[in-house]
């Protein structure tokens, strides 16, 4: 693991947001910001090696979900992938000039990499619906049902994992109602999940999947779209014809190689990281409920992501503890980390139904496998002194 001398004694508690790049990772990219700087379509040796690095990272990607390489398209990240699939579908349906007449299925706590496409195709006529969650964050499998058998839909997007709560969603359920009742694809933004709970495409019966590096230990700025049938999609950057034309523009191929190798890693790991990571996780939640009063978990402790604890403190502002977690050197979030400078109150704790008192208070912890015991002691500690300092501010009771 790499970290710059400067942040060596502080604490990464944020690694929904983003993970530090593994070594290894960096290493086999290194070569490809140096001696191989071949054009991947060149017809050349200095192409074919680059091209050859992109075709043994898309075999590691589509291992980690088990499809095979050819229905993997690289992309910018989680967010092009989201756009991609969303828009894309939609533009490569036949819609006869009435877009009054598709309907896209969303749920209320997709990142807004889901939302605001949607919005935008909502914008332009397109009609949405939303499926409910229950207060422990998870989709109600019969909000689903329910519209599907009202409408004629074409895409239904679920993510498999909550980026602010963690909480995973039942995605082989849902993408069977939805094939059963509809001819709808079912797209999946499984960016929080990949690489922490065994994802399989085939067993999940899933169409559309988009995928992110830089939550893998890998690089920023690449990711990856599965599409079980790319006639399904329309491309929305047209150009060179590169990624057998869904995605044109020189590849990135450092980028691509980092997370082919963050990928191979995450899946040699998987089971060793979930369990080591989840233990910590747990400790964490054990100590913070048990030593500071009124303190609350959000969302399903059974269906989350074994990274993920977040917490309400009622009485304090998250933005607060953020402030003074820093200061003691800890690195935390209030939520999703695109939208954490934003004022407005978390959509996804809201489509929960927390009061503002909760929504206000609350404060995500994630781990990763580089943090330790140790690290876990010296945050609830950390916590413990603010919470109690910032509610004798505030004048509410700390007991
Ligand atoms: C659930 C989810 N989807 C999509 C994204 C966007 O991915 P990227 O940062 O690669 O664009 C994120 C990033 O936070 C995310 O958490």
């Amino acid at each position: 693991m790499n970290a710059d001398n400067s942040q060596r004694d502080l604490i990464y508690f944020d690694n929904a947001a983003t993970t530090p790049v593994l070594s290894e990772v960096i290493q086999e990219m290194v070569p490809y910001l140096g001696n191989y700087y071949g054009n991947p379509s060149s017809q050349h040796s200095f192409g074919f090696k680059s091209l050859r690095a992109i075709e043994e990272a898309r075999t590691h990607v589509a291992c980690l979900i088990g499809s095979s390489p050819s229905k993997i398209t690289f992309t910018s990240g989680g967010t092009e992938a989201n756009n991609l699939a969303i828009k894309g579908c939609v533009s490569r349906t036949s819609i006869n000039g009435d877009s009054k007449s598709v309907v896209l299925i969303s749920s209320s706590i997709e990142h807004d990499s889901v939302l605001q496409p949607i919005n935008t195709l909502k914008a332009l006529g397109f009609n949405v619906k939303f499926v409910e969650v229950n207060k422990e964050g998870i989709v109600k499998p019969e909000s689903l049902l329910g519209i599907l058998r009202k409408e004629k839909i074409i895409l239904v997007s679920i993510m498999l994992a909550n980026n602010e709560v963690g909480t995973i969603q039942p995605i082989k359920e849902l993408a069977k109602i939805t094939h059963e009742n509809s001819d709808a694809l079912f797209h999946c933004d499984v960016v929080q999940a990949l690489g922490k709970i065994p994802i399989d495409v085939r067993h999940l019966d899933i169409d559309l999947l988009s995928l992110s590096s830089h939550k893998i230990y890998g690089p920023k700025g690449v990711g990856a779209i599965y599409s079980r049938d790319k006639d399904q999609l329309r491309a929305l950057i047209d150009g060179g014809g590169q990624e057998k034309a869904l995605r044109s523009g020189t590849e990135n191929v450092h980028g691509i190689v980092g997370f082919g190798e963050a990928c191979r890693i995450a899946a040699m790991n998987l089971i060793e990281n979930y369990r080591n990571v989840k233990n910590l996780r747990d400790r964490l939640i054990d100590q913070v409920l048990s030593t500071i009063p009124r303190s609350y978990v959000n969302g399903s402790l059974n269906q989350r992501l074994p990274n993920n604890a977040h917490f309400s403190f009622p009485g304090v502002k998250g933005e607060d503890i953020i402030v003074k977690l820093n200061e003691y050197g800890v690195a935390a979030s209030t939520g999703a980390a695109c939208s954490s400078n934003k004022a407005k109150p978390s959509h996804v704790l809201q489509a929960m139904g927390l009061s503002l008192l909760e929504i206000e208070g609350s404060l995500r912890l994630t781990l990763g496998h580089q943090n330790t015991k140790f690290e876990v002691e010296k945050v609830v500690l950390a916590l413990e002194e603010i919470i109690r300092e910032l509610r004798r501010h505030s004048g509410f009771a700390n007991n």
